[in-house]
């Protein structure tokens, strides 16, 4: 007699667990990213990305499919800016990539 609320309660649980954290987790990658901008980029890429008009590259300016690009160039380094490649893990990499691609000019 009570099934429906139990399935109902089944699929209210179900919701939670596997629909709700995926969002969560994504502004946590975006905000850890963020942390981690501001632990190694900020200096040389401005405050929140916001490029102060020196030499650096604004990094709101990468696209979605511009990843190997970016990759390669925090890695390897490029002109003025040092390689980061054992300072900055893949892990790491895939949450600046997270906070830079949630502030870029091209979603
Ligand atoms: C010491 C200053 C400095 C720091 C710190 C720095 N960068 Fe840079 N970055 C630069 C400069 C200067 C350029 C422009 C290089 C060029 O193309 O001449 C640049 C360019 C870039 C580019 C674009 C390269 C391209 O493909 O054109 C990316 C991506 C980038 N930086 C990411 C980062 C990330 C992520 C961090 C933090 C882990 C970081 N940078 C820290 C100075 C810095």
């Amino acid at each position: 007699m009570d099934t429906n609320i139990g399935l109902f309660s089944w699929a209210v649980l179900f919701a939670s667990v596997f629909v709700v954290p995926p969002a969560v987790a994504q502004e946590d990658k975006i905000s850890a990213g963020a942390a981690i901008y501001s632990t190694y980029c900020q200096t040389c890429h401005g405050d929140e990305l916001v490029n102060t008009g020196g030499q650096s590259f604004d990094l709101r300016r990468l696209k979605a499919d511009e990843r190997p690009r970016f990759e390669n160039s925090v890695l390897n380094g490029r002109n003025q800016m040092p390689p980061w490649k054992g300072v900055i893990n893949a892990t790491q990499l895939d949450l600046l990539w997270n906070y830079i691609r949630a502030n870029a000019y091209q979603k």
